[in-house]
C-alpha cells in the first residue's frame, strides 16, 4: 500500500503538538516546576452557564424514549443558524440567512476541509507568519510543490513584517484562494474597513477566493475594525467566513464552530462553466460529517440569550484583560510587542533574538512559562514569541513577573 508522500515532506509533527511535548519532556525533568501555559491559545475559564444548562437539558431530552432523536441535519440545526443568522449577522446590518451558515465541530476542521473543494493545481496564498493549520492543510492535499529555505514552492506567502503593521500587501502571483485571518493570529493585528475592502476589491477583480478566519472577532472593541468579512460589499460573491465558539464561550473542548458560505458565491470548474460553492459544500459535508452533535448545538444556542451573550462578554474581557497586562508589562521589560489590543494574542520580539525555539526553551526552564515560537506560524516568526491571554488573571501577572525578572 502506497500512502500519501505529503506526510513525508511536512514537519513530524503539528506545531502545537511540538510544543505540547517540549512542555511535557520539561515538566517530566522538572516535577517541581510550575509551568503557566501561555502558548496553544486554550480557554481557562468554565464554560458559561447559559450553555451549560442547555446542554443539561439537551442530555434529558435524549435521555428519554418520547423525546430522543437521533442524526441531525448535516449542515447543523436550524435553531442555531437561525441564531447565528440573527445576531451575528442580521442585527450588525449583514445580510446573511441561516442556509449560508454551515455549523461544523469547529472552525480548524472546515479550514482544513475546505480543500476538498479545490484541485491539486490550486494556487494558494497566505500571510506568513499564519495559523499552520492553513499551510499544512494544503501540503496534505498535495499543493504544496518543494520545500526550500522553510517555505513550499507553490505556496505565495505575504510577509507580514513590523514594517507594515503585521499586514500583507497584495499577492503578485495570481492565487486562486487566499487565507485571511483578522484578528490576526498570531500576531494580533487587524485590519481596518479600508484596508479590507482593497482585499475584496482584489478578490472580486481577480476571481479570488478568500477564507476569512474571523476565529477571534469578537475580542474587537475598535469601531473601525470590521468583525466580518460581510460588512465589506459585495464579500458575499467572494468569501467564506469560518467562526468558532472556542474562543468566545470556552467550548475548545467541547467542539462547536461554523462556516458561511453565502449563496451568491460562485466558482467555475475546470473547463469553466460555473458552480455554487454553497452547493459543493453541502454535498462534501453530506458526504463526510454527519452535523455538531446536538448537545453542543444546543449548548451554542445558548449563547446567543441575553444571559449568554452577557457571560460570553464576561469571559472576553476577562481574557482581554489579561491580553492588555501581558502587553503592557512586556513593552515595560523591553520586548517590541503588537497585539493584546484587539486580540487575545500578543507577538513580541527582542532586539537580537534570531532563534524562537531556543527563546521558547529559554523561558520554559528559567521560568516556567511556555510561550509558541513566532518561527512555528512562518519564517516571519523568526526570533519572535506568541503569548496568550488566556490563562487565569493571577497565573499571567505571576508569568509575567517571572519573564520580567529574565530581562
Ligand atoms: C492557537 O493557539 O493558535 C489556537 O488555539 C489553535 C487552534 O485554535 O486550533
Amino acid at each position: 500500500m502506497k500512502v500519501n508522500d505529503s506526510f513525508r515532506l511536512m514537519p513530524p509533527s503539528y506545531l502545537f503538538s511540538e510544543v505540547a511535548a517540549r512542555i511535557s519532556a520539561f515538566r517530566n525533568a522538572h516535577p517541581e516546576c510550575e509551568i503557566i501555559r501561555m502558548d496553544i491559545g486554550d480557554v481557562t475559564r468554565p464554560l458559561p452557564k447559559a450553555a451549560v444548562e442547555a446542554m443539561h437539558m439537551a442530555v434529558e431530552e435524549l435521555a428519554s424514549s418520547t423525546t430522543f432523536h437521533g442524526y441531525g441535519p448535516e449542515q447543523g440545526h436550524l435553531f442555531l443558524r437561525e441564531a447565528i443568522a440573527e445576531h451575528d449577522y442580521r442585527q450588525h446590518g449583514i445580510d446573511i440567512e441561516a442556509d449560508d451558515i454551515f455549523i461544523s465541530d469547529g472552525a480548524k476542521s472546515d479550514i482544513g476541509n475546505f480543500g476538498d473543494l479545490f484541485t491539486p493545481q490550486t494556487r494558494i496564498a497566505l500571510t506568513d507568519p499564519c495559523y499552520p493549520v492553513y499551510v499544512d492543510a494544503n501540503v496534505i492535499d498535495g499543493r504544496q510543490g518543494v520545500l526550500a529555505d522553510g517555505r513550499w514552492s507553490n505556496i505565495e506567502y505575504l510577509d507580514c513584517t513590523p514594517d507594515s503593521g503585521f499586514l500583507p500587501s497584495l499577492p503578485v502571483s495570481s492565487p486562486d484562494v487566499i487565507y485571511l485571518c483578522y484578528p490576526n493570529n498570531p500576531t494580533g493585528s487587524v485590519m481596518t474597513r479600508q484596508q479590507l475592502q482593497q482585499w475584496v476589491d482584489y478578490a472580486l477583480r481577480h476571481k479570488v477566493l478568500i477564507i476569512f478566519d474571523s476565529a477571534y472577532e469578537a475580542y474587537i472593541s475598535h469601531p473601525d475594525i470590521p468583525r466580518s468579512i460581510y460588512e465589506i460589499e459585495n464579500a458575499d460573491t467572494c468569501a467564506v467566513e469560518v467562526r468558532s465558539f472556542s474562543k468566545t464561550a470556552g467550548f475548545t473542548g467541547v467542539r462547536c464552530g461554523y462556516t458561511v458560505v453565502p449563496r451568491s458565491l460562485s466558482v467555475e470548474f475546470a473547463d469553466g462553466s460555473s458552480a455554487s460553492l454553497h452547493r459543493l459544500w453541502n454535498r462534501r459535508q453530506c458526504t463526510k460529517f454527519n452535523g455538531a452533535s446536538y448537545i453542543v448545538q444546543r449548548g451554542a444556542a445558548a449563547l446567543y440569550t441575553p444571559e449568554g451573550k452577557a457571560q460570553v462578554r464576561e469571559n472576553i474581557e476577562y481574557y482581554m484583560r489579561n491580553a492588555r497586562y501581558i502587553r503592557q508589562s512586556m513593552t515595560e521589560a523591553g520586548w517590541e510587542v503588537t497585539g493584546g489590543e484587539d486580540s487575545p494574542y500578543i507577538w513580541m520580539h527582542r532586539e537580537g533574538e534570531t532563534d524562537s525555539w531556543a527563546l521558547f526553551q529559554h523561558i520554559l526552564e528559567t521560568c516556567g512559562v511556555s510561550s509558541t515560537p513566532g518561527v512555528g506560524f512562518g519564517k516571519c516568526g523568526t526570533g519572535c514569541l506568541r503569548l496568550t491571554g488566556f490563562n487565569t488573571y493571577e497565573n499571567t501577572v505571576e508569568a509575567m513577573r517571572r519573564i520580567s525578572l529574565l530581562y
